[in-house]
């Protein structure tokens, strides 16, 4: 079935919607009709066809209480009947500062000032500008360049396309649109930082921050890195004057095996991103967290020192009532040590599929795990044969992953792990 064809089955709104829809990161032409989700619940998706999956991927890593979670609908029950949205342009709402106080105490060391935004990319658009801002307002005009790393990922707007991997990443075609920015691979080896400090020593004057995905690059791969590799960049960005940008869009909220994957290091970025997992799997909400040092930097008489952004849905009530509501489960429910506890089972289930042809690694940290092939596999093929086996796994470019809700049984981690087992090793 492709985008032009009329399905032959399916819900009447599958049929009547399919030649209006345009699918993310998706050739249309080929496309598959994709399967009908008609309501969720804990781990499972149950599909228009009566069929239940159990969910390996928390829908793009949000869904950490798993789906539905009673506490987390009451407090948006309550909020969309008494205000779902108010402007925050003027006007201040209760969730929002609410949610703003909790997560300055949450954030590491004095990460204490929080800008709403109304997704991942936008709130890393806002850390760039808010980075280039500060060092303008210190009087320093020349910082406009960012350091990024290889098999990176911030986003597909134009500014967070920009410090994304140009060559690995989905952006390439997009390059001479983009501001040109230095990459470099990630210091994991002496001879690496060596490069990482020259590149830094060399254009110093023009760096106004590196960028980086603490411990897991996700969506350049599901590649980890130590907490000495994020000691090291922090170290030395701090040493050239730089900003670091710790975007925790992806690892934030318990993935990583803590709050925050800047934690394990000690890491206290100047910025840091945050989005995703926020709200618990409900809507979109992102944050731009700076520290005090940051803030300061735009204090002043006139509105040329302040921060001029403000998306539309920024700061919305209802969202942020559902990120206090998760913000609650984490606090009462030890979600933080489930995830350290996934990390076991997922390494133990995953195992066996080093031994499977054309595997070139298998690996877990906290809440992900990971199978990497040498050459990139029928993605597609291989997410039609999950459904076939009641799991909802996404696999992409040459890895097949899994990142539950932190909530997932002993049960769930095998039902997914003896499927991605059993798919990898047909003929
Ligand atoms: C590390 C990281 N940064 C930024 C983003 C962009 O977030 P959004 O899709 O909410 O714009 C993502 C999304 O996958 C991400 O993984």
């Amino acid at each position: 079935m492709t985008s032009g064809d009329v399905p032959a089955k399916g819900p009447a709104w599958l049929t009547d919607g399919w030649p209006h829809i345009w699918l993310p990161y998706t050739q249309m032409q080929t496309a598959d009709l994709p399967p009908a989700a008609v309501s969720t619940s804990g781990t499972r998706i149950t599909l228009a066809d009566g069929r239940s999956l159990i969910d390996g991927m928390a829908s793009w890593w949000t869904a950490a209480h798993g789906y539905n979670h009673p506490h987390v609908l009451a407090a948006m029950s309550e909020q969309l009947h008494r205000m779902p949205h108010v402007m925050f342009g003027g006007l201040a709402n209760e969730p929002a500062f609410t949610l703003a106080k909790r997560l300055a105490a949450l954030a590491p060391g004095n990460l204490t000032r929080v800008f709403f935004a109304d997704s991942g990319s936008v709130a890393v658009e806002v850390a760039l500008k808010m980075a280039f801002h500060y060092h303008y307002n210190l009087g320093d005009s020349q910082r406009m360049k960012f350091v990024a790393f290889r098999n990176g990922y911030h986003g597909d707007t134009t500014g967070a396309m920009a410090v994304t991997d140009p060559d690995e990443g989905m952006h390439r075609l997009f390059r001479e649109l983009l501001p040109q920015h230095l990459f470099c691979d990630l210091p994991t080896t002496p001879e690496g930082l060596e490069r990482f400090k020259e590149l830094l020593a060399e254009e110093a004057h023009t760096i106004a921050g590196v960028i980086v995905e603490p411990l897991v690059q996700g969506a350049g791969g599901m590649k980890f890195h130590d907490p000495d590799v994020l000691k090291d960049i922090a170290g030395y960005t701090r040493h050239y004057g730089a900003l670091l940008i710790a975007d925790e869009i992806f690892t934030g909220f318990g993935r990583t095996g803590s709050m925050f994957a800047c934690d394990q290091a000690r890491v206290v970025p100047d910025i840091m991103c945050v989005g995703k997992a926020l709200t618990g799997g409900t809507m979109s909400l992102a944050a731009t967290i700076a520290t005090d040092q940051v803030y300061e930097a735009f204090l002043g008489t006139s509105d040329a020192r302040a921060l001029m952004h403000g998306p539309t849905y920024m700061a919305n009530p209802l969202a942020c009532a559902a990120a206090n509501a998760s913000l609650d489960l984490f606090e009462r429910e030890d979600r933080v040590g489930q995830a350290c506890a996934l990390e076991a089972l997922l390494a133990n289930g995953l195992a066996p599929c080093r031994d499977l042809p054309g595997v070139a690694d298998v690996r877990a940290k906290g809440a992900i795990g990971v199978v990497e092939f040498r050459r990139k596999p029928d993605v597609i093929a291989l997410r039609r044969k999950f459904i076939d086996e009641g799991v909802w796994i996404r696999p992409f470019g040459n890895i097949v992953y899994l990142t539950p809700a932190l909530v997932a049984t002993d049960d769930d981690i095998t039902a997914l792990t003896s499927a991605i087992l059993r798919v990898l090793s047909a003929p």
